[in-house]
């Protein structure tokens, strides 16, 4: 059988609890405990949390409804949902650029939670038992630069991506989230109590919480507006993919109101767990992508019974990365399957593959090779950049202009079920928030961080 698939066998989510836990999943992952805290130490800490918060409030939750309104009405993935959407073949196009990004995301997503799942190993070993801080830090840029081992747990981690959505929709995403995410919760909470515990916590909170507002500037509001899509999971038709699967009883607003609390209260855990222990241990907090790495053995080393916890934490932080990069394949798997009609098989396999492809050279770009990289992670930084702080906001962009100027607002009224359109309050503000000020607000933020406004 082909990979054409209609509405009712595509198969749905059974219960509210795994429609919040699949979404959550995907939203959850290393771009809440690995890339928030990064981006908020190179940021100003405090000033770039505050502008996350406003960004996630005025434009994430917003086009994350409108991602939902797209997905559920329709019932297809993202290509065929804004085709639908915007009642033109052209609508496609954000959606092909959706599968582009997920790709490119997946791409070096892989070689972080390969790095993960490496610590998982060297976690196993003790590895960092009684190792001062710069030996830790060592430990980790020697692991990236040396090549094999990344690619090694790059590869694993692929694979196993690849398994799980080749087992489907049901099985594969709802089963695993349910107990797994609360358990890495309840871990992070145990690491933050440690973290503020250390002597001289105090000044990592301030640094967290205090904003300085002589630290804001255009490159860091595009950098909060980059991590409030990528940590959502926005911009890219993940959301519309998932709730496709989304039944008709389900509140969209309330279900994306909890996903997006959910996933800043994990990014929240994850800073109090992190930079306080950074100025206790006089590191800096702008070290960038290998922060969480460098910083983390080290917390569990000042905790007691902390190897099997390191061990019980990074395997956690793996499979939060699998939810998410699950979610990340199903995209890629959903349109090659439904638009090109390719077998499920078939499209999950090449999706994973061709990404594997792309992520080799990520994970070199970490690694000196003469004539050929230099070690600094240029193509790394690169993707991320692209794809978090362009293709993403550009995705978002495009999808609330085809949900506020072009979709027949009947089908808006129906999926938040509004009765009253005239009157109803809460309606009337999301109608202008996704026809003006979240359009608005991106076209700005880009403009403004190419040097328009200078
Ligand atoms: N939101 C995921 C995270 O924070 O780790 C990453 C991600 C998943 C981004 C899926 C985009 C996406 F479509």
């Amino acid at each position: 059988m082909k990979g054409k698939v209609n509405k009712t066998t595509r198969g749905s989510f059974a219960t509210t609890f795994g429609i919040i836990a699949a979404a959550a999943g995907s939203a959850i992952g290393l771009g809440n405990i690995w890339k928030f805290p990064y981006e908020a130490g190179q940021n100003g800490g405090g000033a770039f949390l505050l502008i996350y918060l406003v960004i996630l409030i005025a434009i994430g939750i917003p086009i994350m409804m409108a991602e939902f309104i797209v997905g559920r009405s329709s019932h297809k993935n993202p290509v065929g949902a804004l085709k639908e959407a915007s009642r033109s073949a052209t609508g496609g196009i954000v959606g092909i650029m959706g599968v582009i990004a997920a790709f490119l995301i997946l791409a070096f997503y892989s070689t972080v939670a390969g790095w993960t799942m490496h610590y998982v190993y060297l976690s196993v070993k003790n590895v960092f038992a009684g190792l001062s801080p710069e030996e830790i830090n060592l430990v980790f840029k020697q692991f990236i630069a040396g090549g094999y081992a990344p690619l090694f747990w790059q590869a694993v981690f692929m694979i196993i991506t690849v398994g799980i959505v080749l087992l489907g929709v049901e099985k594969g995403i709802e089963r695993y989230t349910k107990f797994l995410m609360p358990l890495l919760f309840l871990f992070l909470l145990i690491l933050c109590v440690r973290s503020v515990t250390l002597p001289n916590s105090i000044q990592g909170l301030k640094f967290l919480f205090v904003p300085n507002f002589t630290a804001i500037n255009t490159q860091v509001i595009l950098n909060a507006l980059g991590q409030v899509f990528f940590s959502l999971s926005l911009g890219m038709g993940t959301m519309i993919t998932y709730s496709s699967y989304f039944s008709d009883k389900e509140n969209l607003t309330k279900t994306a109101i909890q996903v997006s609390v959910l996933d800043t209260i994990v990014a929240l855990l994850a800073g109090i767990a992190i930079f306080p222990a950074v100025f206790a241990m006089g590191l800096n907090p702008a070290e960038g992508t290998g922060l969480v790495f460098g910083v983390l053995p080290q917390v569990f080393n000042a905790l007691p019974g902390g190897q099997i916890f390191a061990v019980l934490f990074f395997f956690l932080l793996v499979i939060a990365a699998l939810t998410s990069s699950i979610s990340l394949l199903e995209v890629i798997t959903a349109y090659s399957c439904e638009e090109l009609n390719i077998t499920r098989k078939a499209s999950t396999l090449w999706g994973g593959l061709l990404s594997l492809a792309v992520g080799v050279f990520v994970t070199l770009s970490f690694v000196p090779i003469e004539g050929l990289s230099s070690g600094n992670a240029i193509f790394f930084d690169f993707l991320d950049n692209l794809t978090s702080n362009i293709m993403l906001p550009l995705g978002g962009l495009l999808i609330v202009i085809i949900v506020g100027w072009i979709m027949d607002p009947k089908i808006i009224e129906n999926q938040l079920r509004v009765e009253n359109p005239e009157t109803n309050i809460f309606y009337k503000t999301y109608r202008l928030i996704i026809r003006y000020l979240a359009p608005i607000a991106i076209f700005m933020i880009f403009l403004s961080s190419i040097g328009f406004f200078k």
